[in-house]
């Protein structure tokens, strides 16, 4: 949530930090700001809306700067407005841009009135620059005056501040918000993920918790929680600039969703060693661990929460373990009954998710066996606190809505419920087919695209409903909520999932010619009961979009209309039928006309409570 980025050189940064804004508007997107030291001083300049109409007004007037800090915003205190926007600048002296929230800033708040100082906004953030400024009068530098902010600041947060008195200098820290140095030559670089500084170097410091980075164009010094000076190794990164473009497509969801098929053979080719999936892949102690598990708890929020259902009715079927899931926001606040040799599985796109990582915390205070993270983000700090970790291999993902992360992440959970069932009485030989099953979840996800041209034109038939219903059934209920989510998300039509058996108790009451349903039911062992629940829609004059399978006997009529995708086995089908809910969704949101990549209201990473 926010994107921040900062960079001090030996030659003009400002050209900089508006093009990693750019990077990083998928984490925010209502206001942007930059600020600078130069000659006359400390300059700030900020925007409403997005990273462009700053940088139109950064054009007007010239600004320039060797070193400077930027922001791009996703409100949480304060409308977006530019005196809530970042940075945010206390007596004209020191400038701060903040991601995260401040708990407790509104005693800050408070107590600086009467010391004073008086606010021009609404934000949190703003209390951190008057408390920084209020410590230089005492303190000798801005790093010791940040290093006493900190310790007054309660809440989870990334920050990066600069003071006039102390021109060739960013300090940045990191409590709960991710946060990444990047290193250059006689130039130095900080951000709040590495897409922000791809285009200047491949060197990064990755910030632990706790974390104050002391940066100048030579040197970068990392301090630890304790004050004292840290080691950190710098690592290359293998991420590829063409990675986080959108190449020749109209918007990242759309390449991303075209990127499925690499994605997912990416996720499934480590996890295999000489033929067998190889627990190993999860951590050197993963065998022992995965021994001794006797129950799962998922926990997870929007789309991987989907990918945790999805899972949770894959382990009890075929890895015939009991298995539990639930929303990481609900999670920690219930007083979870915590049973023996449970393993708490988290799955997390970005690993930032601060309910998920919250839930993380908790659980590993809680008497859990082990813990289990599926992520995308190698360093992130979700991956970094489990003990076992299945990293999923989709690459970058920038489009808000989530596509190709989903999908690898069931494949992950396919995985995961083959180590489990290889433990209660699958045969070698049986695993060795499942093993062959995933394997062509690449080509019936290709078999699935080439729908797309058929599924733009139905599209039209749903772009001016104000409300729809998906309905699945068994493991294709999570995918429905899944196609539910994406339409809403991007398209901002009322979008409900329902099992299709629930329909009767309740929601059958909103079915009429203007409702449409969008039913994911291919041939499995439910499909008869499916059949029946939208005979009873069909029944009340309900438009039906049935997505099924070509062995399935649906047929296209007045009512319905059908689209049959290839035949595949029941593991991999959730992976299948995602990819036309998907595509449904995008069109609808392009014909609408809104913004796909940087819905409304929304951003990528959700890194506040
Ligand atoms: C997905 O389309 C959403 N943007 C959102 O629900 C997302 O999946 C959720 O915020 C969790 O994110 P994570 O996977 O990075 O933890």
């Amino acid at each position: 949530m926010c994107g921040l980025v900062g960079a001090i050189a030996r030659r003009d940064v400002i050209p900089f930090l508006v093009d990693g804004l750019r990077s990083l508007e998928y984490r925010g997107y209502d206001s942007a700001g930059v600020a600078t030291l130069n000659d006359k001083g400390l300059y700030k300049q900020r925007a409403v809306g997005k990273v462009e109409a700053l940088a139109q007004q950064l054009a007007a007037t010239g600004m320039s700067g060797t070193m400077g800090i930027g922001h791009t915003r996703w409100a949480t205190h304060g409308r977006p407005e530019e005196n809530n926007a970042h940075p945010h600048v206390s007596t004209e002296m020191v400038a701060v841009v903040h991601n995260g929230i401040i708990e407790n800033y509104e005693e800050m708040r408070r107590e600086l009135q009467t010391l004073g100082y008086e606010f021009e906004s609404q934000t949190d953030t703003e209390v951190i620059a008057h408390r920084i400024h209020h410590h230089l009068q005492s303190q000798h530098s801005l790093l010791a005056a940040v290093t006493e902010t900190l310790k007054e600041l309660e809440g989870a947060f990334a920050i990066a501040a600069i003071s006039n008195e102390e021109p060739g200098r960013i300090v940045a820290a990191r409590r709960g918000s991710p946060l990444v140095v990047g290193i250059g030559k006689e130039e130095n670089f900080v951000a709040s993920d590495v897409t922000a500084l791809l285009s200047e170097t491949r060197d990064f410091i990755f910030l632990e918790e706790g974390d104050v980075v002391d940066m100048t164009s030579e040197a970068v010094t990392v301090y630890n929680e304790y004050g004292r000076v840290a080691e950190r190794p710098i690592q290359t990164s293998n991420v590829k600039k063409n990675a986080v473009e959108k190449g020749d497509y109209p918007h990242f969801m759309l390449k991303e969703i075209y990127e499925q098929s690499i994605a997912l053979r990416q996720t499934l080719a480590p996890a295999i060693k000489d033929e067998r999936l190889d627990e190993g892949y999860l951590g050197t102690d993963a065998e022992d661990i995965l021994d001794r598990i006797e129950r799962i708890h998922i926990c997870a929020c929007g789309t991987s929460y989907h990918a945790g259902v999805v899972g949770s009715y894959l382990l009890e079927k075929l890895g015939k373990i009991p298995c539990r899931v639930e929303h990481a926001s609900e999670y920690r606040y219930r007083s979870p009954v915590v049973t023996d040799n449970t393993l708490f599985l988290v799955l997390s796109q970005s690993g930032e998710t601060a309910d998920t990582l919250a839930a993380l915390r908790y659980a590993k205070q809680a008497g859990y066996a082990a813990t289990l993270s599926i992520c995308n983000v190698d360093s992130s700090s979700l991956v970094r606190e489990s003990d076992l970790c299945f990293l999923t291999h989709a690459g970058p993902e920038i489009g808000v809505a989530s596509t190709k992360a989903f999908t690898t992440q069931l494949m992950a959970m396919n995985i995961i419920t083959l180590f489990m069932a290889r433990r209660r009485g699958l045969d070698e030989a049986e695993e060795q087919r499942y093993l062959q099953v995933l394997k062509q979840a690449s080509a019936a996800i290709e078999a699935a695209l080439n729908l797309d041209g058929q599924i733009r034109d139905i599209a039209m038939s749903l772009a001016d409903c104000s409300h729809s219903l998906f309905l699945g059934r068994g493991n294709m209920y999570p995918i429905a909520m899944e196609g539910a989510l994406k339409l809403k998300e991007i398209s901002y039509i009322h979008a409900e999932a329902y099992p299709g058996g629930e329909l009767k108790h309740g929601p059958l009451a909103l079915i009429d010619e203007d409702m449409p349903i969008v039913a994911v039911a291919p041939k499995d062992a439910l499909q008869p009961k499916m059949k029946a629940n939208l005979q009873e829609v069909q029944a009340r004059g309900g438009k039906l979009l049935i997505f099924a399978d070509q062995g399935s006997d649906f047929e296209s009529a007045n009512q319905s209309t059908v689209l049959k995708l290839p035949t595949v086995d029941d593991f991999i089908a959730p992976i299948l039928y995602t990819v036309p809910l998907q595509l449904l969704a995008y069109h609808v949101a392009v014909i609408r006309g809104t913004n796909v990549d940087q819905p409304r209201n929304l951003a990528k990473s959700v890194t506040v409570e």
